[in-house]
């Protein structure tokens, strides 16, 4: 398996990914905006965030982006749009992402995700690599669906879960 940044202009890689992604896991994404967009989105997304995948060949298997809030402290980040092809779960793809991103991002010192209530295999494998709640939790505007707020702290993760 090789990890690697996406570059701008790979934005066909992120289209296909991202479109695989909310076909196979409706449920764990919140935003399905992208599947109206035509090129001139995509690009733009494409170079907002700093964009991971992990491929198998020529296949990519897994994608997360990672994201610097504005009003956030400068050393976190969140993590959003995570997915791993189902074929590859359970296989470490997860973690080699974020190992690779704790090498690419060394300023900062905790990674944030929100996990939906109900997305008990998310929240597996979040705890699993050293993720805690940090006891913050929303309920999602329109919806009856709630969502908590994790976080992994780069010691945590180094010492226990990432780090090779
Ligand atoms: C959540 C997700 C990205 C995990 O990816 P993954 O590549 O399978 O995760 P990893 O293999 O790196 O797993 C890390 C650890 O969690 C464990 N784990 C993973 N999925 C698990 C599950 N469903 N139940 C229990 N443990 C699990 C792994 O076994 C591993 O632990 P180990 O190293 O001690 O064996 C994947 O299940 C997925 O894409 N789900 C659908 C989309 C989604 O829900 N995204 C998150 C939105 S918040």
């Amino acid at each position: 398996m090789d990890v690697e940044v996406l570059a701008g202009d790979d934005w066909k890689i992120l289209q296909d990914v991202r479109l695989r992604a909310l076909r196979d896991s409706p449920d764990a994404f919140l935003s399905k905006a992208e599947t109206s967009w035509g090129e001139a989105e995509w690009r733009a997304f494409a170079v907002e965030d700093a964009w991971i995948v992990a491929r198998s060949g020529d296949q990519v298997i897994g994608v997360l982006r990672s994201v610097r809030v504005d009003d956030r402290p400068a050393e976190e980040r969140h993590l959003e749009s995570v997915w791993v092809d189902p074929l590859h779960r359970k296989k470490g793809v997860l973690r080699a992402i974020l190992r690779y991103l704790a090498e690419l991002e060394p300023e900062v010192r905790t990674w944030m995700a929100w996990v939906l209530d109900g997305n008990d295999e998310a929240r597996a494998a979040y705890e699993r690599l050293g993720f805690e709640t940090t006891g913050m939790r929303q309920l999602l505007a329109g919806t009856p669906r709630r969502e908590e707020r994790l976080r992994l702290d780069r010691k945590a993760a180094i010492s226990d879960s990432i780090d090779p």
